[in-house]
């Protein structure tokens, strides 16, 4: 472990700097008046509010209120921790980083990773210029014939691996290269190359350091279709995505990341100008992998395969994400048709249908209930049951919060509500729906209470519904006061939920946006509820057609928001 950083020098540091010497190069700015502006690197829009403050040595964005010093800035822009951005710009103004103690000997590791990561650096070089080698054509026509154009092999560094058995051997340390994981110890002594012959991937960290390989046969020789660098002090599979320095240079703000499984995949859709692209290294998707990516996106689209074995590690992800799914974070997953990966999809559909099957990928949410509801049959009473049993632990995963209220509640209505068993339909699906209900509605009320005037705007079908009490007594009793022209506060007074709805709380910044969300739901709630009581009624009566049947095995799993409302 490195020791920390003093104060005294990132004042030094700060003092040092000019801030728009930091800036210009990565955006570039305008002068106006004292400061100097362009548009905001970290949202988007078309006429400029990023300023930037020579003499304040500040940046501040109008528009989406990003701030801070040139560190802060360089943390933001180039994706990098605290002390990476402060040793980035010393190195920018010929200062050298001092460190506190940090514990005897402890100043080796990091001089260890250096050599590693120099020696990976210079490795990478010398087979990327293998390609202009007349050894390495093999390598180029592989290319060429997989489509793949000079540019993208350039941006992500390819290269080749010669097919003898001590090309590195010959010309870097040995024991470097074994550390490296570029070489294997022979038993009677010496080393041998490990990549030998292979079309060669170098893996960089989010800072550009190549921290190990992959590298795929390039014919039907014997060996893997694709090996990688083993496990070494700075490789780590479980920890490393391929394409990461990549897709950071190549994108300012990511609205989202696609993880895929293979390199080919990566460079593939990339050079389709799909650059918010990441893979893993063929191993399962771990927490660190999740962590290492919601860093730099809140939303992440999984792809795999359609098959039993993508659908395993699908869900493995999934598990893996449940107790990462904090505020705004989105986890989605697309499938593939059979056969295909979004290397060949993407070649044989072109761009546009591809981003089309993005939209389309199903949310978590959706995923997980289809999943666990599979060859169960939900009309029955075991297997709702069956259902609970498999989803509750799961959803205990999951950060408390929003999401995780609406997935218990979803849980809830797919396990309880479906429970309309013959004649008495309301009573059952009122007393399933009393568990999960109230606090949407009780969230809606604590919206009204901080601005009435939003009633107005909601739509009739849900005043009408509400005012007859159909989303409980609290949301009926409020809606009679904001009908009546009452204050809330007066009509609450003596509520018995009063306590429950915590008035006190600071209203969000967007209150109509969350009403008409929650309104929408709460009549989407409704109008699956009448559905179902008819559809549970006539199956026990009549019977179901296969459309109906269809119709409630959709109901039962269906996303919620893309039903009509009633
Ligand atoms: P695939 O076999 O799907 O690779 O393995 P691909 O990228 O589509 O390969 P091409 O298109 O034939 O070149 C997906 C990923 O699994 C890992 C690699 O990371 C690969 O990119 N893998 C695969 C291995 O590590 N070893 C193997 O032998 C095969
Ligand atoms: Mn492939």
């Amino acid at each position: 472990m490195a020791g920390r950083i003093p104060q005294s020098f990132i004042d030094e540091l700060l003092a040092r700097v000019d801030i728009v010497e930091v800036i210009h190069p990565r955006v570039p700015l305008k002068k106006a008046g004292r400061n100097f502006v362009a548009c905001c690197p970290f949202h988007d829009e078309k006429t400029p509010s990023f300023t930037v403050s020579p003499h304040k040595q500040f940046y501040y964005c109008f528009g989406c209120g990003a701030s801070g010093s040139a560190i802060g800035f360089l943390m933001a822009h180039d994706h990098l921790t605290f002390p990476e951005a402060v040793e980035t710009l010393a190195a920018q103004y010929g200062m050298t980083v001092p460190r506190e103690a940090a514990g005897s000997g402890a100043a080796s590791v990091p001089d260890r990773h250096k050599e590693l990561l120099q020696l990976n650096q210079e490795v990478a070089v010398f087979y990327a210029r293998q390609l202009r080698e007349p050894a390495g054509r093999v390598a180029v026509q592989y290319l060429r014939r997989r489509g793949v154009d000079g540019v993208t092999a350039k941006r992500y560094a390819l290269g080749y691996a010669p097919g003898g058995w001590e090309t590195l051997c010959r010309r870097f340390d040995r024991a470097r290269l074994q550390e490296a994981g570029l070489a294997i110890a022979r038993e009677g002594g010496g080393c041998y190359d490990r990549f030998r012959h292979r079309l060669m991937f170098p893996i960089r960290n989010r800072r550009g350091q190549v921290i190990g390989f992959g590298g795929r046969s390039l014919g039907e020789e014997a060996g893997p279709k694709y090996l990688n660098s083993p496990e070494t002090p700075v490789f780590h599979k479980g920890k490393a995505v391929y394409g990461l320095y990549e897709m950071l240079q190549a994108c300012g703000r990511l609205e989202r990341i696609l993880v895929v499984e293979g390199y080919m995949d990566v460079i593939a859709l990339a050079q389709q100008g799909i650059a918010e692209v990441v893979a893993t290294l063929g191993t399962a998707v771990t927490q660190d992998h999740l962590r290492l990516l919601f860093r730099h996106s809140s939303v992440l689209i999984f792809c795999f395969d359609g098959d039993r074995a993508g659908r395993k590690a699908a869900w493995r992800a999934l598990e893996a994400a449940l107790p990462l799914i904090q505020e705004g974070r989105k986890v989605f997953f697309l499938w593939l048709p059979e056969g295909e990966d979004p290397d060949s999809l993407i070649r044989k559909e072109g761009k546009a249908s591809f981003l089309e099957r993005l939209r389309r990928a199903e949310p978590l949410s959706d995923y997980f209930f289809h999943a666990l509801g599979e060859g169960l049959d939900l009309t029955r009473l075991e297997d709702r049951a069956d259902l609970t049993r498999r989803a509750g632990p799961l959803l205990r995963k999951l950060p408390a919060g929003p999401f995780r209220r609406m997935m218990q509640a979803r849980l809830a209505e797919l396990a309880g509500e479906a429970a309309v068993e013959n004649k008495d339909s309301r009573s059952q699906a009122g007393r399933a729906f009393a568990l999960n209900r109230p606090t949407l509605a009780q969230r809606v009320v604590f919206l009204l209470f901080h601005h009435p005037e939003l009633w107005r705007g909601v739509p009739d079908s849900f005043r009408e519904a509400a005012l007859a009490g159909e989303f409980g007594e609290l949301l009926a009793a409020a809606a009679n006061a904001m009908e009546s022209g009452l204050s809330l506060e007066e009509a609450l007074r003596n509520h018995p939920q009063r306590e429950s709805l915590r008035l006190e709380e600071i209203p969000p910044a967007d209150p109509e946006g969350e009403l008409t969300a929650a309104v929408r739901t709460l009549l989407e709630g409704r109008h699956r509820r009448s559905r179902l009581a008819w559809l549970n009624r006539k199956a026990d009566t009549e019977g179901l057609t296969p459309e109906e049947k269809a119709e409630l095995r959709r109901l039962l799993t269906a996303r919620v928001h893309d039903e009509p409302e009633s």
